[in-house]
C-alpha cells in the first residue's frame, strides 16, 4: 500500500482485506474485529474485555496521530463518543458523516463501534488498526515495570547498579585519550545531573526571568567509532543513572505512523523513571529521506520528538542525549533542541597509541608510538578491531603450532598492519 499520502482514500475490500492482515498477525481469528458495509456506511464492531478510563486516554493519543480534530462527547463514564470534526473546524455540515467512535461499556456488553460515512482514509484505517492492537493485549496497565514495556519496543535499559553486580563497571579510563571531550561531558552533563541544585539556585541569582541554565539535550557528534555510544553508558556509570538506549533505527518500524506511536511511548515509558539518561542512538535515521522535503512519517516522528524532547524539561535528574556521525543531515528544528554539542574528533597521534595500549598491554612503548604512527586516520574502534585481528591471528598460530600461549609479538602487529595497506 502507498503509504505517503496521508489523505487517500481506501476501497472498501482492499481496506478490510489489509486490516484483517494486520490483525490477525496479534489477534486470534474468532475475535477479529466485524467489518462491515450497512447502506453507505462502513461500520467496524470489535468487542473488547474493558474500557477504563486509561483505556480512553490511551485511545484518544492513538487516534490523535493520524486523525486531526477530533471532538469528545462524554455521555457518561460507560459511553464514551470521539467524532472527527470537518477540515474547517467550524463548519458543522454533514459532520456525522465523519469517522466516529463510540466506545460502548454496558453491562455484558464492552465494545467499539466505529463508523464513517463513505471510505475510509489511509490514516484512519491505521487508526482502527491501532487501536485494535491495543484493545487486544490482555491487560497493557498490568504491565507498567517500565523495562518491559521499553523492551518490548526495541529498548534496552542499561542499570548501572545491576551491570555492577555481573562485574562490569566503566568509567572515563576506558576511552583513552580525548581529556577535552571528557572535560566537556563532566561540565555540561555529569555535574548538571549530579547537583541540579546548585546549577538551579546560579540560576536565580542572574537571570531577570527564570530559565534553566542545566542542558536538557546534549549531541555527541563524530565520525563513526569515535566512542560515542561507549561515552554514554560511561555517563550512566558515573552518575548511576538508568541508561535508556534507544536505536532510533529500530524503532522506525514498517508501516507509516506507528513509528511515531512507538517513539512517544519510548519517552512515556521513560518518563516512569524518577530519573534517567535517554540515549537516542543513530539519531540521523530520522533525516533519512529529505531530498523532496520530509516525507509525512518523518515529519510526524519528527514532531513527536521534538514534542516529547520539551516535554521532558521540569525533570531535574533526566537528561537526552543524542549520536550522530551526520550532523549536516539533521533537521533544523532537531539541532535546535540540543543545547549543547560536543563533538569526538578522530584520535590524533598520540591518542591512538594510547588506544593501542589499551588493547595490547603487552607491547613497549617504543613500539606503540610506531604502530600509532602508521594508523592515521583510523578510529578507536578500526584500531580495536586492528588488535583482535592480531590476537586471533596469532591464537590460531599458537594452537596450530601446538605452542604455549603468549601474547602477540610486536612483528605479528606489523605483519598483519602491512597486509592491510597492501593495495
Ligand atoms: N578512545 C578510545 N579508547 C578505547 N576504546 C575506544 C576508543 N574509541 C572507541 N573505542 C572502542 O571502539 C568501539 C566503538 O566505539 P563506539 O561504538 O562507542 O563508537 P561510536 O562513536 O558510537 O560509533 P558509531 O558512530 O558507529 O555508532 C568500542 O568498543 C569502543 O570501546
Ligand atoms: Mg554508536
Amino acid at each position: 500500500m502507498e503509504e505517503k499520502n496521508k489523505s487517500s482514500i481506501i476501497d472498501f475490500v482492499t481496506a478490510k482485506e489489509y486490516l484483517i492482515k494486520e490483525l490477525s498477525k496479534e489477534i486470534e481469528q474468532d475475535k477479529l474485529p466485524k467489518f462491515y458495509p450497512e447502506k453507505n456506511e462502513i461500520k467496524i464492531e470489535f468487542e473488547v474485555e474493558a474500557i477504563s478510563p486509561e483505556d480512553i486516554i490511551q485511545s484518544i493519543q492513538i487516534l490523535k496521530t493520524y486523525i486531526e480534530n477530533l471532538r469528545i462527547h462524554s455521555i457518561d463514564s460507560n459511553f464514551f463518543v470521539i467524532q472527527a470534526m470537518n477540515e474547517n473546524l467550524f463548519e458543522m455540515k454533514s459532520i456525522l458523516d465523519n469517522i466516529k467512535f463510540r466506545f460502548i461499556s454496558m453491562g455484558n456488553q464492552k465494545k467499539i463501534d466505529i463508523s464513517k460515512k463513505g471510505d475510509l482514509q489511509t490514516g484512519e484505517l491505521y487508526a482502527v488498526i491501532l487501536l485494535c492492537k491495543y484493545f487486544s493485549k490482555t491487560d497493557p496497565k498490568k504491565n507498567l515495570n517500565p523495562k518491559d514495556i521499553l523492551q518490548k519496543l526495541g529498548v534496552t535499559v542499561f542499570l548501572p547498579e545491576e551491570e555492577r553486580l555481573k562485574g562490569n563497571n566503566l568509567g572515563f579510563e576506558n576511552i583513552a585519550g580525548y581529556e577535552s571531550v571528557k572535560q566537556e561531558i563532566r561540565e555540561s552533563i555529569i555535574m548538571p545531573l549530579k547537583n541540579p541544585e546548585a546549577f538551579d539556585e546560579v540560576s536565580k541569582l542572574t537571570r531577570k526571568f527564570p530559565s534553566l541554565n542545566r542542558p536538557r539535550a546534549v549531541l555527541f557528534e563524530g565520525d563513526p567509532g569515535v566512542g560515542k555510544t561507549s561515552m554514554a553508558k560511561i555517563v550512566s556509570f558515573l552518575c548511576d543513572l538508568p541508561l535508556i538506549y534507544v536505536p532510533i533505527e529500530s524503532i522506525l518500524s514498517k508501516y507509516y505512523g506507528e513509528s511515531s506511536q512507538n517513539l512517544a511511548q519510548v519517552f512515556d515509558a521513560a518518563a516512569l523513571y524518577p530519573s534517567a539518561l535517554i540515549f537516542l542512538d543513530e539519531i540521523d535515521s530520522l533525516a533519512g529521506s529529505r531530498e523532496e522535503g520530509i516525507i509525512e512519517a518523518t515529519r510526524k516522528l519528527l514532531s513527536v520528538l521534538l514534542r516529547k524532547l520539551d516535554g521532558f524539561e521540569g525533570k531535574p535528574r533526566t537528561m537526552t542525549i543524542g549520536a550522530t556521525n551526520r550532523k549536516q543531515d539533521l533537521d533544523k528544528a532537531l539541532l535546535s533542541r540540543f543545547d549543547r554539542s560536543i563533538y569526538f574528533p578522530l584520535p590524533n597521534t598520540t591518542e591512538r597509541a594510547a588506544i593501542i595500549q589499551t588493547y595490547s598491554i603487552q607491547l613497549e612503548q617504543k613500539e606503540v608510538h610506531e604502530l600509532s604512527k602508521s594508523l592515521e586516520g583510523f578510529s578507536g574502534r578500526n584500531i580495536k578491531d586492528f588488535c583482535d585481528r592480531v590476537e586471533r591471528k596469532w591464537a590460531s598460530e599458537l594452537i596450530e603450532k601446538k605452542l604455549n600461549i603468549t601474547a602477540p609479538t610486536f612483528e605479528k602487529y606489523k605483519e598483519v598492519l602491512e597486509f592491510l595497506q597492501k593495495p
